[in-house]
């Protein structure tokens, strides 16, 4: 999902790195600084449109590596989500560095994530732009919940409780549904998705350059 411009975004106040509170913390993450840029999958790309694996090793260099690397593509997207399909990896498992509704930034990485939505009764659903790094340039309303919680695992096989509301919210809904194989045009109607898709061909290409400037901007 990409990041919302029109909102606020606390750089350095109000953080929540794996859940848990900590007083500052850099623009760019450090598994960021480590990092190296890998391609953004498009929609229409088999990756994107099946289930991705469990993650079964826990502790290797390999998940570090990748969650690197997937972090420093996801602020050169401009991203505030970003699922391991969506750079050719199909693995359960998503980062994020995303605000929620009461302005507080939360960052880290899930794996293995599993969402757990409110009941039918207390749900409440908010339409909202959305986006996706996978259909560059496009931005179409869609219904989801104001809170979310996903239950999965750090890198090192921890358990983990991640809970949203507002955009962060959404971006939990969002990540979790591309692990499944879907991207966010699934729960479109045909109307809107074929919008979506016209608007990826118009501005796909200056979404890219735009990608390039950035990852020139950091140097990479
Ligand atoms: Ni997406």
């Amino acid at each position: 999902m990409p990041v919302r411009h029109d909102r606020t975004h606390p750089m350095d106040r109000r953080v929540r790195v794996q859940g848990q509170p900590v007083d500052s913390y850099p623009a760019l993450s450090p598994e960021a600084e480590r990092g190296s840029v890998r391609r953004v999958t498009v929609v229409g790309e088999e990756v994107l449109s099946r289930p991705c694996r469990e993650v079964t090793e826990f502790g290797t260099p390999e998940l570090s590596t990748l969650i690197d690397d997937m972090f420093l593509t996801m602020y050169v997207a401009d991203g505030a989500g970003l699922a391991a399909n969506q750079v050719g990896v199909g693995l359960r498992l998503f980062v994020y560095d995303c605000p929620d509704d009461h302005g507080i930034r939360h960052l880290g990485h899930i794996i293995n994530p599993v969402l757990d939505l409110p009941e039918p009764g207390s749900r409440r659903l908010v339409d909202d732009f959305e986006g996706c790094l996978s259909v560059p340039g496009a931005t179409v309303t869609v219904p989801r919940t104001d809170r979310a919680v996903v239950r999965g695992l750090d890198k090192d096989g921890n358990p983990l409780v991640i809970e949203g509301t507002g955009y962060f919210a959404r971006c939990l809904q969002h990540e979790t549904d591309h692990l499944l194989g879907h991207t966010y045009l699934d729960r479109l109607s045909k109307r809107d998705r074929k919008d979506a898709w016209r608007q990826m061909e118009d501005r796909r290409d200056d979404v890219f350059a735009q990608r390039a400037v950035k990852a020139a901007s950091l140097g990479r």
